[in-house]
């Protein structure tokens, strides 16, 4: 195993010379001159411990990388990273936790734990060489001696995804469990890929989930994306997108900032037109770490932008290096999810043990002064910066190391190698023959491979500050997040509020509880910021994708008759119409021939008809004995009379809301009144015939129309409508009903016929009776006598027949209420052309010229 680990550094890699303080050692055997072994580079650990079981810790100790030196004319120098202070506590995190557990009389009692750290200079490529020389031993020597498994049994580390996908790439092989404290990309859950991966950070697919949560909770739907150009930004932002895909939330822009960090392309995004100066989106969410933001945030607030609401990822949320005052302008009121904070109670006074006179042979723990105090505790470092003792007081104030008041990543690293701790623990009480490896055999305690660690890791469960640590199937652990938001602390400077959870152990909509009235948002606001493409439609209009735009921005037009709403215009519900602004359903308005003005005038006439046939009656009663009323068959006349006053009154059923009763009573009246009316006219044709074409006086056919036949024929042809009347409302008969055909913004009551049959069969019948009565009265017209009563049937029939032919069309065609306004004027239009071509010349004979009302004259038998 540790040839094999060794193997990767003989045959070195030159461009990992990169490290800060290259030392290059030449080795000798002792047994060979000739043959010469050297490492091509060689790192050494930052901080080494001793210990039966070996673990590496991997930390971005330095950021700001710059790129490789491609020159390959001279040994690249050593490159300019800067320190991180933050890193540097995760780092002694860890350190502490180790000398915990050797302390410890429980956990792992009879056995201690040693460490190498390492720095990874928060770069893939660095990171790389420090997993290399993890591997390998510290110096030439040690390589002969090594017996057994690799004294390195897992790996804390790394921080950022990008580096810790190398890592663990290289780790693989030899089957070493890793557990980073810190990378959080999605990328990590194919197991096959990434076999021996641990995290006790949650995976970035439930941060992301709580981001578009969180915008949506705030109605953010027009939003930036920006992020850092490596694994962690790439996937966040995928399943961001992924995320708000099927929600309100569009994404305007997405940004990245260059790996190499470049001044012109970053002030395109902050200020080109589409982009963060003048986009509507307001709301920006960030995937980057602190390292690459600290360039692009300067740039930003060199611009003197302002108004962005900062959603930051759980990489720089908690970055106290944007904490100074001078950032609260730009960035306060950002908001973002940070992940669980924890406690660890002797941080604070394990920091402070950290100080140049304690370690002076720490090239970091000098550097940590130079970071925190501006001053060079060694002289021997050739700096140019004031010195300073190295004993002086570590305090709150140097917050980017000493902020221990509530670890998250710090919090992390300890949790992970507690996690080593326990599962190596349970490794060691491990009972013989009842083992998990093959034929149920445990690891040898004294020669324990990395991969029966993993076993172990895999099933770990403990208890840390009331939280219980566990990994899952795919490695991750427990997704908690802290909703934090920047606020302004007493001095000016930006404090880390808490102001929600989200919890995705929850049942989906539970997860996430933010508390709105405790943040402060973007410019210093407590009221919510918008972000938004397009204003919402006001109500009565609904919301017209712009073509080629996404759905969130739209234009609004207004919404169809008969449909409302803002949203998206939905049909009124049936009997339901829009009111005229869109905004409401109302009833819709019923029609029918109703005693409007049309109605009233209908009404009017009907009564008036009705009236003067009476009137006419009255006339004809009080002149019965005269010459022109026995001569035209007085009783007839009388039965015309009466069913021409049915005639008139019927019109009015058709008035008024139709009910079963009025819609049976309706064509039934009508047709019956009708056709009794035209059996008498038609009775009486047949006498004035009979009457003259008979030759001889006395001859038989006067006989056969006597009064009793007439009122049979009368009779009779009335019973034939009846008849078919009682078919119809037996069968079929007609019954109100509700049209909202002809009119979708009214219902139009009205009387189906029930039957169409029917009711043609009842005016055809109708048409029928008419049309022998005109042929009859045709045959007649030219018979003598001064006073010709058929002529005037002639006439009556004619407008009977003009009237109700002309009815037809208009009545198929006219809707609902006008159908029945047009059949009542039909009714009426008919009932006086029989009233007036009967009745009128016989009434101005009885009322202006009585003397001419004798049978002589009648008969046109008067001598001149
Ligand atoms: N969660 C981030 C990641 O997984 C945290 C992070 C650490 C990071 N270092 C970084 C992100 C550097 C970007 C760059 O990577």
């Amino acid at each position: 195993m540790h040839l094999l680990a060794l193997l990767p550094l003989l045959v070195s890699v030159s461009d990992l010379i990169l490290t800060s303080a290259p030392s290059i050692s030449i080795f000798f055997p002792a047994t060979s001159a000739t043959k010469v072994c050297t490492l091509q580079n060689s790192f050494q650990p930052d901080f080494v411990a001793e210990g039966d079981f070996v673990i590496g810790g991997i930390f971005p100790l330095h950021y700001n990388q710059e790129m490789p030196d491609l020159n390959s004319t001279y040994l690249p120098p050593p490159v300019n990273c800067r320190f991180d202070p933050r890193a540097f506590r995760w780092a002694q995190t860890l350190r502490l936790a180790v000398d915990e557990i050797n302390q410890s009389s429980e956990l792992l009692p009879n056995n201690t734990l040693g460490y190498k750290i390492f720095d990874s200079c928060a770069y893939p490529l660095t990171g790389q060489r420090a997993a290399l020389a993890m591997l390998n031993g510290l110096k030439e020597r040690d390589a002969p001696v090594c017996s057994g498994a690799s004294p390195l049994l897992a790996v804390i580390g790394e921080s950022g995804s990008a580096q810790s996908i190398v890592v663990s790439r290289i780790l693989r092989p030899f089957r070493i469990p890793m557990i980073s404290y810190f990378s959080s990309c999605a990328c990590f859950t194919d197991r096959r890929k990434f076999p021996t991966f641990f995290r006790v950070i949650p995976n970035d697919d439930y941060q992301v989930k709580a981001i578009a949560q969180l915008l949506i909770h705030f109605n953010w739907t027009w939003v930036g994306l920006v992020r850092g150009d490596h694994e962690y930004g790439r996937f966040a932002v995928q399943g961001l997108l992924q995320e708000l895909q099927g929600t309100q939330v569009c994404v305007a822009y997405q940004e990245m900032i260059p790996l190499l960090y470049n001044r012109k392309r970053a002030l395109e995004i902050i200020s080109n037109y589409f982009v963060m100066r003048s986009s509507l989106a307001k709301v920006v969410v960030v995937f980057s770490a602190e390292g690459e933001m600290t360039p692009f945030l300067r740039d930003y607030m060199n611009q003197n932008i302002t108004g962005i609401q900062w959603v930051a990822s759980e990489a720089w949320v908690t970055a106290s290096v944007f904490t100074g005052s001078e950032y609260y302008p730009f960035l306060g009121g950002t908001i973002g999810f940070g992940i669980r904070k924890g406690h660890i109670q002797k941080l604070w006074e394990y920091l402070q043990t950290v100080n140049p006179q304690q370690y002076p042979d720490n090239v970091l723990v000098h550097e940590l002064w130079e970071a925190l105090y501006g001053c060079s505790s060694s002289q021997s470092f050739g700096s140019r910066l004031p010195s300073c003792s190295g004993q002086e007081l570590l305090l709150e104030q140097h917050s980017a190391y000493m902020n221990t008041s509530s670890p998250r990543v710090a919090y992390n690293v300890y949790k992970a190698v507690y996690a080593v701790a326990h599962s190596l623990h349970n490794l060691l009480l491990c009972q013989k023959d009842r083992g998990p490896f093959l034929n149920n055999s445990c690891a040898q305690s004294n020669n324990i491979h990395p991969w029966q660690l993993q076993h172990y890791l895999q099933e770990v469960t403990f208890d840390i500050d009331g939280e219980e640590v566990n990994f899952d199937l795919k490695g991750d652990s427990i997704p908690y997040y802290d909703v934090i938001n920047w606020q302004r602390g007493t001095g000016g400077n930006i404090e880390f509020v808490n102001v929600g959870l989200f919890d995705g152990t929850k049942s989906a909509g539970e997860e996430l509880v933010i508390q709105d009235s405790a943040i402060m948002y973007a410019g210093h606001q407590s009221k919510v910021p918008v972000s938004i493409c397009s204003t919402s439609c006001f109500p009565g209009y609904r919301k017209a994708v712009r073509r080629g735009e996404p759905l969130c921005c739209f234009d609004c037009v207004p919404c169809d008759t008969g449909k409302i709403n803002s949203v998206d215009c939905t049909f009124c519900p049936e009997d339901f119409w829009s009111n005229e602004n869109r905004t409401a359903c109302i009833s819709k308005k019923v029609e029918f021939l109703a005693y409007d003005t049309l109605g009233i005038i209908l009404t009017l006439i009907a009564v008036v008809g009705a009236c003067l046939t009476m009137a006419v009656f009255a006339v004809f009663f009080y002149h019965r004995n005269t010459a022109i009323v026995r001569v035209n068959n007085s009783e007839l006349s009388f039965f015309i009379l009466f069913a021409l006053t049915l005639c008139f009154l019927c019109c009015l059923v058709f008035i008024g809301e139709p009910t079963v009763w009025s819609c049976m009573l309706r064509h039934t009246a009508f047709s019956i009144t009708f056709s009794l009316c035209i059996s008498c006219i038609l009775g009486k044709t047949l006498v004035v015939l009979a009457a003259f074409t008979a030759t001889r006086p006395g001859d038989n056919i006067m006989k056969w129309l006597g009064p009793k036949q007439q009122r049979a024929i009368i009779f009779g042809s009335t019973a034939v409508q009846v008849i078919i009347c009682v078919a119809w409302l037996i069968d079929a008969p007609p019954y109100p009903s509700r049209n909202t055909e002809y009119e979708r913004s009214k219902i139009i009551l009205e009387c189906s016929v029930g039957s169409n049959l029917a009711f043609w069969c009842v005016l055809g019948y109708i048409g029928l009776q008419a049309c022998l009565c005109f042929v009859l009265a045709f045959l007649a017209r030219k018979l003598p006598g001064n006073f010709n009563e058929a002529k005037f049937i002639t006439f009556s029939m004619l407008i009977f027949c003009a009237v109700w032919l002309a009815f037809i069309p208009a009545y198929i065609s006219s809707p609902g209420n006008y159908a029945d306004a047009v059949e009542s004027f039909a009714i009426l239009a008919s009932g006086f052309g029989l009233l007036f071509c009967l009745f009128a010349p016989k009434c101005y004979i009885i009322l202006l010229k009585p003397e001419k009302n004798t049978k002589q004259h009648l008969m046109g038998k008067e001598k001149k």
